[in-house]
Protein backbone atom coordinates (compact mmCIF):
# COMPACT_ATOMS: atom_id res chain seq x y z
CA UNK A 1 0.00 0.00 0.00
CA UNK A 2 1.18 3.63 -0.44
CA UNK A 3 2.55 5.32 2.45
CA UNK A 4 0.70 8.26 2.77
CA UNK A 5 -2.89 6.24 1.93
CA UNK A 6 -1.04 3.90 5.05
CA UNK A 7 -0.60 6.80 7.27
CA UNK A 8 -4.58 7.90 5.96
CA UNK A 9 -6.35 4.90 7.79
CA UNK A 10 -3.88 4.72 10.63
CA UNK A 11 -4.83 8.16 11.22
CA UNK A 12 -8.28 7.10 12.17
CA UNK A 13 -7.41 4.67 14.69
CA UNK A 14 -4.28 6.94 15.84
CA UNK A 15 -4.55 10.30 15.50
CA UNK A 16 -0.56 11.48 15.63
CA UNK A 17 -0.47 9.33 12.00
CA UNK A 18 -2.56 12.68 10.65
CA UNK A 19 0.47 14.89 11.37
CA UNK A 20 2.00 16.40 9.00
CA UNK A 21 5.61 19.36 9.35
CA UNK A 22 6.98 20.53 6.18
CA UNK A 23 9.87 23.38 6.06
CA UNK A 24 12.33 23.57 2.43
CA UNK A 25 11.60 19.29 1.11
CA UNK A 26 12.40 18.06 4.61
CA UNK A 27 8.73 16.60 5.80
CA UNK A 28 8.02 15.15 9.64
CA UNK A 29 5.72 12.34 9.23
CA UNK A 30 4.61 9.36 11.48
CA UNK A 31 6.58 6.41 10.35
CA UNK A 32 5.48 3.67 8.65
CA UNK A 33 7.13 -0.41 9.05
CA UNK A 34 8.84 0.25 5.75
CA UNK A 35 10.01 3.59 7.18
CA UNK A 36 11.20 2.23 10.46
CA UNK A 37 12.75 -0.55 8.56
CA UNK A 38 15.02 1.48 6.87
CA UNK A 39 15.82 3.63 9.84
CA UNK A 40 16.48 0.41 11.45
CA UNK A 41 19.23 -0.56 9.13
CA UNK A 42 20.73 2.85 9.93
CA UNK A 43 20.35 1.95 13.73
CA UNK A 44 21.82 -1.42 12.75
CA UNK A 45 24.89 -0.11 10.98
CA UNK A 46 28.48 -0.18 13.28
CA UNK A 47 28.97 3.93 13.49
CA UNK A 48 25.17 4.44 11.47
CA UNK A 49 24.50 7.27 14.15
CA UNK A 50 27.37 8.05 16.60
CA UNK A 51 31.25 7.06 16.14
CA UNK A 52 32.13 3.48 17.27
CA UNK A 53 32.37 4.14 21.19
CA UNK A 54 30.19 7.05 21.35
CA UNK A 55 27.18 5.24 21.67
CA UNK A 56 26.85 6.25 25.18
CA UNK A 57 25.56 9.62 24.30
CA UNK A 58 22.76 8.38 23.25
CA UNK A 59 21.38 8.05 26.78
CA UNK A 60 19.65 4.25 27.43
CA UNK A 61 20.70 3.10 24.50
CA UNK A 62 22.80 -0.17 24.67
CA UNK A 63 26.18 -1.18 22.77
CA UNK A 64 24.49 -3.42 20.06
CA UNK A 65 24.49 -3.36 16.61
CA UNK A 66 23.03 -5.83 13.75
CA UNK A 67 19.98 -7.42 14.17
CA UNK A 68 20.12 -6.86 17.72
CA UNK A 69 20.05 -3.20 17.70
CA UNK A 70 17.26 -3.71 14.68
CA UNK A 71 15.17 -5.31 16.84
CA UNK A 72 15.64 -3.26 19.97
CA UNK A 73 15.00 -0.48 17.70
CA UNK A 74 11.83 -1.34 16.26
CA UNK A 75 10.11 -3.16 19.13
CA UNK A 76 11.13 0.28 21.11
CA UNK A 77 9.17 2.33 18.60
CA UNK A 78 6.18 0.08 17.95
CA UNK A 79 5.63 0.52 21.26
CA UNK A 80 4.99 4.16 21.12
CA UNK A 81 1.86 2.92 18.55
CA UNK A 82 -0.65 3.77 21.12
CA UNK A 83 -3.79 6.02 21.06
CA UNK A 84 -3.04 9.73 22.96
CA UNK A 85 -4.35 10.95 25.93
CA UNK A 86 -4.33 14.23 27.65
CA UNK A 87 -1.65 12.11 30.30
CA UNK A 88 0.53 10.55 27.93
CA UNK A 89 0.98 10.96 24.15
CA UNK A 90 3.90 10.37 21.72
CA UNK A 91 4.48 11.61 18.34
CA UNK A 92 7.57 9.87 16.49
CA UNK A 93 8.43 11.11 13.34
CA UNK A 94 10.50 10.08 10.11
CA UNK A 95 12.98 12.84 8.51
CA UNK A 96 12.11 12.52 5.27
CA UNK A 97 14.16 14.77 2.40
CA UNK A 98 13.64 13.90 -1.43
CA UNK A 99 11.78 9.93 -0.76
CA UNK A 100 14.64 9.15 1.76
CA UNK A 101 14.35 8.47 5.44
CA UNK A 102 17.34 10.06 7.33
CA UNK A 103 16.43 10.09 11.17
CA UNK A 104 13.77 10.21 13.58
CA UNK A 105 12.49 13.16 15.86
CA UNK A 106 9.75 12.34 18.72
CA UNK A 107 7.66 15.04 20.01
CA UNK A 108 5.95 13.74 23.35
CA UNK A 109 4.42 14.31 26.68
CA UNK A 110 4.68 11.60 29.51
CA UNK A 111 2.88 10.70 32.51
CA UNK A 112 5.31 12.44 35.03
CA UNK A 113 5.38 15.65 33.05
CA UNK A 114 3.63 18.93 33.71
CA UNK A 115 1.09 20.38 31.81
CA UNK A 116 1.87 21.94 28.94
CA UNK A 117 4.96 20.09 28.73
CA UNK A 118 6.63 18.40 25.39
CA UNK A 119 9.39 16.35 25.56
CA UNK A 120 11.76 16.67 22.15
CA UNK A 121 14.66 13.89 21.06
CA UNK A 122 15.86 13.10 17.57
CA UNK A 123 18.92 11.53 15.85
CA UNK A 124 19.93 11.41 12.22
CA UNK A 125 22.28 9.13 10.32
CA UNK A 126 25.66 10.59 10.71
CA UNK A 127 26.23 10.76 7.30
CA UNK A 128 23.50 13.63 7.31
CA UNK A 129 25.16 15.67 10.38
CA UNK A 130 26.75 18.73 11.05
CA UNK A 131 25.06 20.71 7.89
CA UNK A 132 22.55 22.36 9.82
CA UNK A 133 19.49 19.57 9.89
CA UNK A 134 19.21 18.70 13.39
CA UNK A 135 18.38 22.36 14.03
CA UNK A 136 16.36 22.57 11.59
CA UNK A 137 14.21 19.28 12.49
CA UNK A 138 14.28 20.52 16.48
CA UNK A 139 12.81 24.00 15.13
CA UNK A 140 9.76 22.36 13.41
CA UNK A 141 9.10 19.73 16.23
CA UNK A 142 8.86 22.94 18.36
CA UNK A 143 6.59 24.98 15.70
CA UNK A 144 4.24 21.78 16.10
CA UNK A 145 4.37 21.95 20.09
CA UNK A 146 4.14 25.61 20.59
CA UNK A 147 1.71 26.62 17.32
CA UNK A 148 -0.76 24.33 17.09
CA UNK A 149 -0.46 21.80 20.19
CA UNK A 150 -0.51 24.85 22.50
CA UNK A 151 2.61 23.75 24.56
CA UNK A 152 4.02 26.17 26.58
CA UNK A 153 7.51 23.96 27.45
CA UNK A 154 9.87 22.01 25.72
CA UNK A 155 12.55 19.73 27.52
CA UNK A 156 15.13 17.41 26.41
CA UNK A 157 18.17 15.54 27.53
CA UNK A 158 21.37 15.06 26.54
CA UNK A 159 25.01 13.33 27.52
CA UNK A 160 27.73 15.83 29.20
CA UNK A 161 29.64 15.02 26.13
CA UNK A 162 27.15 15.41 23.01
CA UNK A 163 28.24 18.76 22.20
CA UNK A 164 26.42 18.35 18.89
CA UNK A 165 22.81 17.85 21.21
CA UNK A 166 23.66 20.42 23.57
CA UNK A 167 24.77 23.16 20.89
CA UNK A 168 21.22 22.83 18.44
CA UNK A 169 19.40 22.96 22.42
CA UNK A 170 21.35 26.48 22.28
CA UNK A 171 20.39 27.34 18.95
CA UNK A 172 17.14 26.83 19.55
CA UNK A 173 16.49 28.67 22.74
CA UNK A 174 16.86 26.11 25.53
CA UNK A 175 18.23 26.81 28.61
CA UNK A 176 20.31 24.06 30.90
CA UNK A 177 17.67 23.36 33.83
CA UNK A 178 19.43 20.94 35.86
CA UNK A 179 22.39 17.71 35.86
CA UNK A 180 21.58 14.11 36.49
CA UNK A 181 23.62 10.82 36.09
CA UNK A 182 21.56 8.32 34.79
CA UNK A 183 21.25 4.92 35.31
CA UNK A 184 24.00 4.04 32.93
CA UNK A 185 26.50 6.43 34.69
CA UNK A 186 26.35 8.91 31.91
CA UNK A 187 26.11 12.24 33.20
CA UNK A 188 22.83 14.40 31.45
CA UNK A 189 22.30 17.73 30.97
CA UNK A 190 18.91 18.66 31.03
CA UNK A 191 17.07 21.90 29.16
CA UNK A 192 13.84 23.23 28.82
CA UNK A 193 13.05 26.24 25.79
CA UNK A 194 9.92 28.74 27.04
CA UNK A 195 7.90 29.74 23.85
CA UNK A 196 9.11 33.34 24.22
CA UNK A 197 12.66 31.90 23.74
CA UNK A 198 11.38 29.84 21.17
CA UNK A 199 9.88 32.76 19.16
CA UNK A 200 13.71 34.41 18.58
CA UNK A 201 14.41 31.58 17.04
CA UNK A 202 11.71 30.50 15.17
CA UNK A 203 12.13 29.31 11.23
CA UNK A 204 9.98 30.87 8.83
CA UNK A 205 7.66 29.12 6.71
CA UNK A 206 7.19 26.05 8.80
CA UNK A 207 3.85 24.48 7.06
CA UNK A 208 1.59 22.52 9.58
CA UNK A 209 -0.82 19.95 8.61
CA UNK A 210 -3.42 17.58 10.36
CA UNK A 211 -3.38 18.42 14.10
CA UNK A 212 -6.79 18.75 15.17
CA UNK A 213 -7.63 15.14 15.81
CA UNK A 214 -4.76 14.97 17.98
CA UNK A 215 -5.57 18.28 19.44
CA UNK A 216 -8.77 16.98 20.59
CA UNK A 217 -7.26 13.64 21.92
CA UNK A 218 -4.66 15.25 24.59
CA UNK A 219 -6.95 18.51 25.23
CA UNK A 220 -7.55 17.36 29.49
C1 LIG B 1 22.36 15.87 17.64
C2 LIG B 1 22.04 15.98 16.15
C3 LIG B 1 20.55 15.67 15.95
C4 LIG B 1 22.35 17.43 15.72
O1 LIG B 1 22.06 17.55 14.34
P1 LIG B 1 23.15 18.10 13.30
O2 LIG B 1 22.49 18.15 11.99
O3 LIG B 1 24.38 17.28 13.42
O4 LIG B 1 23.46 19.56 13.88
P2 LIG B 1 23.43 20.91 13.05
O5 LIG B 1 24.30 20.75 11.84
O6 LIG B 1 22.02 21.33 12.86
O7 LIG B 1 24.17 21.89 14.03
C5 LIG B 1 23.44 22.75 14.87
C6 LIG B 1 24.40 23.51 15.73
O8 LIG B 1 25.27 22.64 16.47
C7 LIG B 1 26.64 22.91 16.17
N1 LIG B 1 27.30 21.63 16.13
C8 LIG B 1 27.01 20.59 15.33
N2 LIG B 1 27.82 19.56 15.60
C9 LIG B 1 28.66 19.98 16.56
C10 LIG B 1 29.74 19.37 17.26
N3 LIG B 1 30.10 18.11 17.02
N4 LIG B 1 30.38 20.12 18.20
C11 LIG B 1 30.01 21.37 18.47
N5 LIG B 1 28.97 22.00 17.86
C12 LIG B 1 28.33 21.31 16.91
C13 LIG B 1 26.62 23.58 14.83
O9 LIG B 1 27.75 24.40 14.64
C14 LIG B 1 25.34 24.37 14.90
O10 LIG B 1 25.54 25.54 15.67
P3 LIG B 1 24.86 26.93 15.21
O11 LIG B 1 23.39 26.67 15.06
O12 LIG B 1 25.20 27.84 16.33
O13 LIG B 1 25.53 27.23 13.91
C15 LIG B 1 22.89 15.02 15.30
O14 LIG B 1 24.25 15.37 15.39
C16 LIG B 1 22.71 13.57 15.71
O15 LIG B 1 21.83 12.91 15.23
N6 LIG B 1 23.62 13.07 16.58
C17 LIG B 1 23.56 11.68 16.99
C18 LIG B 1 22.33 11.39 17.78
C19 LIG B 1 22.21 12.25 19.02
O16 LIG B 1 23.22 12.51 19.69
N7 LIG B 1 20.99 12.64 19.32
C20 LIG B 1 20.70 13.37 20.51
C21 LIG B 1 20.61 12.39 21.63
S1 LIG B 1 20.29 13.19 23.16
Amino acid sequence: MDADLLRADLAALYPQYGLRVAHQGTVLLAPTDEELLELADIVAEPGGIVAPGRVGELLGWPEDEGAAAARRFLEWAWRLREAPTPARWRAPMAVLDGGRVLGLATLAHELDDPAGTARTASWLARAEQGRGLGRRVRLMLLELAFGPLGMTRAVTAAAEGNEASRAVSAACGYRETHRATGSDGVLEVHAAVTVAAWRKKRLRDVDVEGVDALLAAIRS
